[in-house]
């Protein structure tokens, strides 16, 4: 490492120091990526995830950065869950100032709208939409006394345009991204800052098992390639960077923005 990483990394050590930070669905994937850079920054870090093993995973990467952690089991989509992990968080920590909502996902669901289940329907816009609704209903109030806050939403490209055969998730990250703006009207003026993060794809777990698994994977991985101008999928650790950012002080003057951190796949017509 030259002087010059050397000093940067140490700054970016300070950023989120004496901060507690709320990542859901943080076990794995993105969100695992997003509580490991804040944890790195300083900031305690706790783990809501619907599974117990996957967060006390990110727990001990956490700790072994050198700040408190500690993993709870949440389902986003219920609000009683949610209420009691925001209390637990307040209870152990003394603060939230940082509510990273990142649980959400297509449920592996890919036809047309006139197949798609109502249940499923039903539980994308749960898990995706509804969960940001009960999260921030639940934490703002607290912020609100303490001062402030941040909440970063973790929306998609496909919040942004329509992609084939995923409408309910196309409506429930479109409804991310507008409640984020929303909420940024509502309570910048209280120093509640809130953004969105829009990815395309990222090499999580998840992401690379869709690949492996498919009839044909490296047809797969072209067909996700497709559009991303920089020529590669994403490492969750991109999205992680982006994320820090959005939570730092560094961003102070932003809010109310859907920040597409996707290779270049939203600015440009499909060719
Ligand atoms: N991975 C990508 O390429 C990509 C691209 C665009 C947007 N996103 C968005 O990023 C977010 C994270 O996606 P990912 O691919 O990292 O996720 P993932 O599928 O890897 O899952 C992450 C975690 O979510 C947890 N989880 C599932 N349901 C939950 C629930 N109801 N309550 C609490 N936790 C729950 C799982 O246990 C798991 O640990 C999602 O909102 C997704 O829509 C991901």
């Amino acid at each position: 490492m030259t002087q010059a990483e050397a000093q940067a990394a140490t700054q970016t050590a300070k950023l989120l120091v004496g901060k507690s930070a709320l990542i859901t669905a943080g076990g794995a994937g993105l969100g695992e990526a997003i509580a490991l850079k804040l944890a790195a920054a300083g900031a305690n870090v706790v783990i809501a995830d619907i599974s117990s093993k996957r967060g006390a995973g990110t727990v001990e990467q956490a700790e072994a950065l050198g700040v408190a952690a500690f993993a709870v089991k949440m389902d986003v989509s219920v609000s009683q869950s949610v209420q009691e992990v925001i209390k637990q968080t307040i209870a152990r920590f003394g603060r939230l100032d940082i509510l990273v909502n990142n649980a959400g996902g297509t449920f592996g669901y890919t036809g047309k709208l006139a197949d798609l289940p109502e249940e499923l329907w039903d539980r994308t816009l749960a898990v995706n939409l509804t969960s940001i609704y009960l999260t921030s209903k639940y934490t703002i109030p607290h912020m609100l006394e303490k001062g402030g806050g941040v909440i970063l939403n973790i929306a998609s490209v496909a919040g942004l345009n329509g992609r084939p055969n995923e409408a309910a998730y196309c409506a429930a990250k479109g409804g991310v991204v507008q409640l984020t703006r929303a909420l940024a009207v509502e309570y910048s003026a209280q120093n509640i800052r809130v953004n969105c993060i829009c990815p395309s794809f990222a090499t999580t777990r998840g992401i690379e098992r869709i690949i492996n698994e498919s009839p044909d994977p490296e047809a797969t991985r072209q067909h996700m390639l497709r559009g991303i101008l920089v020529g590669y999928l994403a490492d969750p650790k991109d999205i992680g960077e982006a994320a820090l950012f959005l939570v730092s002080d560094q961003s102070r003057f932003i809010t109310g923005v859907a920040l597409p951190v996707d290779g270049g796949v939203s600015c440009h017509f499909a060719s």
